[in-house]
């Protein structure tokens, strides 16, 4: 197949770019390096299936040139967002200026091409829903706008699926994937970064892991690999597993393994053993969710999804990458 992946130089884009390009497809990611590198797609980058394409989502232009190197496209995979907590604090104009628009603009050429559209959403999408775990159609809840910007990202999501589902209307054959926090060896550790990313940055520099508020918030954490299985099965299948049509499903895909930040940091020290660090707790953001676990159900019914990879092994693979990496 013809595949774009837009954010296809982000930490689950390249992941995902590799998947498709091992699986025999022809690739062409549009990526402007916000937060992508080509580092992440080192190892395919002289693949003769792979064009990377520099550009922004949000111009029609730019997807086109992934329409006319590809010579037509059978699927889009878009990825591409700001995505990382303290950007939506900081830049909430441009989280939900790339984040809606870009996608509004993808939908719409997915439309013109005829081609298959997979959106990233988030589970950030059903805003301060507490009821856990979350299903795969539950409520939307989000408090005032005038409270706080943490819903630059959640409300951008949101409108994303409210568009997709639209389009869907208009004759797309469309689908929804919600990653539940994926980790793995390319995350990046930095500030802007996932909370294992980061804790594996503070075990290599020797310094306390900081863990946010008191710790006792929950994540459920998924190893990258089952993340790109979730959105491989919601691309590249016809139909569901009983026959049906996928168009117009949204998939939680996400472990069931739900552990607390604390816990979290405390099995990160014991993967690392005697480069084990202190955890300084406090801080964090306005904002950010006490529980988040996902009811993965309708991935498994209808994608043959399932989460493969324990917490424990998938940190132990990322701290053996680590250790053998540059
Ligand atoms: N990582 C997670 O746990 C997680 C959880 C829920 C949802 N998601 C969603 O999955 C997708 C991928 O997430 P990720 O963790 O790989 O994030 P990422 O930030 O690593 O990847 C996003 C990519 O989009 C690119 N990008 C940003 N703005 C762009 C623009 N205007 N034009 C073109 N490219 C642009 C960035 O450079 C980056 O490569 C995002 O849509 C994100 O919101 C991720």
């Amino acid at each position: 197949m013809r595949v774009v992946v837009t954010g296809g130089a982000g930490f689950i884009g390249a992941s995902l770019v590799r998947r498709l390009l091992d699986e025999g497809h022809t690739v062409a990611v549009l990526d402007n390096f916000w937060r992508g590198t080509m580092s992440n797609l080192a190892s395919v980058s002289t693949h003769p299936s792979l064009t990377v394409i520099e550009g922004d989502v949000i111009l029609a232009d730019d997807l086109q040139r992934c329409h006319d190197a590809l010579g037509g496209v059978d699927v889009v995979h878009h990825l591409a967002a700001i995505n990382g907590t303290k950007w939506f604090h900081e830049a909430a104009m441009e989280v939900i200026d790339v984040n809606v628009n870009g996608t509004l603009v993808a939908l719409r050429q997915a439309l013109a091409w005829e081609a298959r559209f997979v959106l990233a959403s988030s589970p950030e999408a059903f805003g301060e829903n507490e009821r856990m775990p979350l299903g795969n159609v539950d409520t939307s809840q989000f408090p005032s706008a005038a409270d706080h910007q943490r819903f630059s990202y959640g409300a951008s999501k949101y409108l994303d699926e409210v568009a997709l589902h639209h389009a869907v209307s208009k004759g797309l054959d469309g689908r929804i994937v919600r990653p539940f926090n994926a980790y793995g060896v390319d995350m990046l550790g930095d500030a802007y970064g996932q909370v294992v990313g980061m804790f594996f940055q503070a075990v290599r520099q020797q310094r306390p892991m900081a863990v946010h508020g008191d710790g006792s918030q929950t994540r459920s954490l998924t190893y990258i690999d089952d993340i790109v299985d979730g959105f491989y099965r919601a691309g590249h299948m016809d139909a569901a597993l009983d026959g049906s049509s996928l168009s117009g499903h949204s998939f939680n895909v996400g472990s069931t393994e739900e552990v607390s930040i604390r816990a979290l940091a405390e099995a990160v020290n014991r993967t690392v053993g005697s480069m084990a660090v202190d955890c300084v707790l406090g801080g964090g953001y306005f904002g950010d969710s006490k529980r988040r676990l996902p009811d993965t159900s309708t991935a498994e019914a209808l994608l043959g999804w399932s989460c493969k990879v324990s917490l424990e092994d998938g940190l132990q693979r990322v701290w053996n990458a680590l250790q053998a990496g540059p």
